[in-house]
């Protein structure tokens, strides 16, 4: 994620708290059909390998996965970590995690297939991340199998339903391009909660499996199915990539070269892939806090003039620090700070053009 945004949103919400609000950012919830490819872009948007993937039924309960920033360590100790909510154990190699997460799978949801509603949750903690939610959730499936109960269908539906109603949600509506879009689940329950697609981004996974000779490119220009945030084109790693332990930093390379030297999709290549994904949430995390700024700005009015008052009581020595009376400088400089970083996220602009 962008190292500046990530900075100004940290400011912005340690200020925020400073004057007794919340800036609570908005959940991402990736949504889909099984298999499609929802673990694989929730692990692109992190920048790790951390999550199960694979053929067939892998996620079989929801992963609330919360990212929390935290300071660049300024001695030897570890930069980033994973912390569970089912177990008081740190852990700092990721595939671990991955591991936790199938035992924790297993555990609630058995070992045949079933689905749980139970939640994992997982807490990554890294200087280069934002304060953000993410939910993996089991795909949509209409099919029941192994263990799984006849009514699995409307079952993953309600679950689904939970999370992307919430108005604060964001929902990455994934489908594989290698399957008509008319039957599209994920775009089916995405518009039951947000009829104007507002707050809905469709991603388009698989687009290097669709039959030689089709394309997407009807899709991929908001032709076909109409959302605000739109489409984005996604190249994953396939199975035979996980196998091969193909790393993230060779996945985007190979994806990159995929839009570009793709004759239908060379002219759109900039529009597409994990990288404009990425920046196309931060700009959705933009204006989402623009959205909150006019609450932050009363609540630093009100502030201000109270620190205002204070400063004109305490005269000069507010200024050079008179032991019991810091208060009223410390408020202000805080303001001052606060003015400061809301005049310059105004002034924010994120190209994604
Ligand atoms: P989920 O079930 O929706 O979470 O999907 P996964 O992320 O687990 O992916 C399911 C399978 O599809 C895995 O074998 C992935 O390697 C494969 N896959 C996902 N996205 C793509 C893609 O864009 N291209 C190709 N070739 N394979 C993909
Ligand atoms: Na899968
Ligand atoms: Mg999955």
């Amino acid at each position: 994620m962008d190292s500046e945004l990530i900075k100004l949103v940290n400011k912005l919400q340690d200020t925020f708290s400073n004057l007794g609000g919340e800036l609570d950012m908005p959940q991402l919830i990736v949504v889909g059909s099984q298999s499609s490819g929802k673990s694989s872009v929730l692990e692109t948007i992190v920048g790790r390998d951390f999550l199960p993937r694979g053929q067939g039924i892998v996620t079989r309960r929801p992963l609330v996965l919360q990212l929390i920033n935290t300071p660049e360590p300024t001695d030897s100790s570890y930069r980033e970590w994973g912390q569970f909510l089912h177990i008081d154990k740190k852990f700092t190699d990721f595939s671990e995690i991955r591991k936790e997460i199938e035992q924790e799978t297993f555990r609630v949801a058995g070992q045949n297939k079933g689905v749980s509603k139970l939640p994992i949750s997982l807490r990554i903690y890294s200087p280069d991340v934002l304060d953000l939610t993410l939910v993996d959730l089991p795909g949509l499936t209409k099919i029941p199998v192994g263990d799984q109960p006849s009514d699995i269908e409307r079952q993953i539906r309600n679950l689904v339903l939970d999370y992307i109603s919430k108005p604060n949600s964001v929902i990455l509506a994934v489908s594989p391009a290698n399957v008509d879009l008319a039957n599209s689940e994920s775009l089916k329950l995405a518009r039951s909660v947000d009829s104007q697609g507002r707050r809905t981004i469709g991603v388009l996974t698989k687009l290097d499996l669709m039959d030689a000779g089709t394309n997407a490119l009807d899709i991929l220009t908001g032709r076909v199915y109409p959302l605000k945030l739109g489409f984005i084109g996604i190249v994953n790693r396939s199975q035979q990539d996980i196998n091969s332990e193909k790393s993230m930093a060779d996945a985007l390379d190979s994806e990159t070269e995929f839009f570009r030297n793709h004759p239908a999709y060379r002219n759109i290549a900039h529009k597409n892939g994990t990288k404009y994904l990425a920046k196309s949430l931060n700009q959705v995390l933009i204006n989402h806090i623009r959205d909150k700024l006019p609450d932050m700005k009363a609540r630093l009015n009100t502030l201000m003039g109270q620190a205002q008052q204070e400063l004109n009581s305490f005269g000069d020595s507010a200024i050079f620090g008179d032991k019991n009376q810091q208060g009223g400088l410390i408020l202000r400089l805080m303001t001052q700070f606060a003015r400061d970083f809301v005049s310059s996220i105004e002034g924010t602009k994120v190209d994604i053009s």
